[in-house]
């Protein structure tokens, strides 16, 4: 008998579940009319509170909740006014950048405050009628623009109200590691086949086909990924915009849609079947839906950064490779 590895056989016990920070990228935050003029509220996403409000004329923004001055919270009994979020406890205003724009009792404002945000903001932008928080941990300005989607921007084309949210204890490179990860397709989700796999990489895009053409996705970075399933003629299409809670929670967002065909069409019939297919809600279909079985998996698995891989998995490494430039300051780790 030769010498057994123990470090094999005991390597899960020193795992963390996920040991990643929030990864850089553009997040979905919230549906654009879940926040109207003047409004303001708490949200709790990249493992930290914010306060989400909108100016008068309708510009969000989204700031530490931690007033610079002596530290109160925004988001409890702070206001919006015009274009400014304003203190409750000493009326300091800030605006959607986070600059200090009044201090209502100072003849000279703190020097710092002329030269900089002296309060936390994220960018934000509003597309596809939701609104984006750039996240980055050291408050780099955003390094890639949100694309163009046709299925969401050009209203008369596309039509599909049906969208969903779920909430995975994992954290997004975990879930987004599924896309080429096709291997688990068979044995999790119970496809025919193992499908053939292809990815390419481009800064923060990823692009993924999968069955030749079956399933044609691209990710802009962690936080946007659009999935086109082409089949029977057709394209269904499913948009997925997951956003960090926390270390090892992510709120995953979709919505699915395809194009207007006229009433009583088969096209018409096939999208619908495609996208009750995505969404598992097809009722007697062989195979399962993600929001069942994807999840007992993400739910309690733990991270492996050095995985045993055999020749018939997908890219996983590749995929992992990519990921890693969401990560600034970890390009050395060997956790992740
Ligand atoms: S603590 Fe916010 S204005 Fe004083
Ligand atoms: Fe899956």
């Amino acid at each position: 008998m030769g010498t057994i590895d123990l470090k094999q056989l005991l390597e899960s016990q020193t795992l963390e579940r996920c040991p990643f920070p929030i990864p850089v990228g553009w997040y979905f935050i919230d549906y654009a009319d879940t926040l109207k003029a003047g409004e303001m509220r708490n949200v709790f996403v990249f493992d930290q509170e914010w306060v989400l409000f909108r100016t008068e004329s309708g510009k969000p923004g989204m700031t530490d909740p931690y007033c610079p001055h002596l530290g109160a919270h925004l988001g409890h009994g702070g206001k919006v006014c015009g274009e400014h979020i304003r203190c409750p406890f000493h009326h300091w205003e800030y605006d959607t950048e986070g600059w200090c724009k009044n201090i209502p009792y100072a003849k000279l404002m703190p020097p710092i405050a002329k030269k900089q945000a002296i309060l936390r903001a994220l960018p934000m932008v509003e597309k596809y009628g939701m609104m984006w928080a750039w996240y980055h941990p050291q408050c780099e300005p955003p390094s890639f623009e949100l694309p163009y989607i046709p299925e969401l921007e050009d209203a008369t084309g596309y039509t599909g109200s049906r969208r969903g949210s779920w909430t995975a204890d994992t954290c997004i490179q975990e879930i987004a590691e599924n896309g080429p990860d096709v291997a688990h397709l068979k044995f999790l989700h119970g496809a025919p086949i193992i499908p053939p796999v292809q990815t390419t990489y481009e800064g923060p895009v990823m692009k993924l086909d999968i069955g030749q053409g079956y399933i044609q996705g691209t990710s802009y970075g962690p936080g946007l990924n659009v999935m086109r399933f082409n089949q029977h003629g057709i394209t269904a299409t499913m948009i997925s915009y997951s956003v960090p809670i926390s270390k090892e929670k992510t709120q995953m967002n979709m919505s699915f849609r395809h194009v207007d065909y006229a009433e009583g069409t088969p096209e018409l019939a096939a999208s619908k079947k495609v996208i009750d297919h995505m969404i598992g809600a097809a009722e007697g279909e062989e195979s399962a839906g993600f929001e069942s079985v994807d999840f007992i998996v993400w739910n309690n698995k733990k991270y492996r950064p050095n995985p045993l891989l055999c020749d018939g998995d997908g890219p996983v490494l590749q995929f992992r490779k990519w990921f890693k430039q969401f990560y600034p300051g970890y390009e050395n780790s060997t956790k992740i």
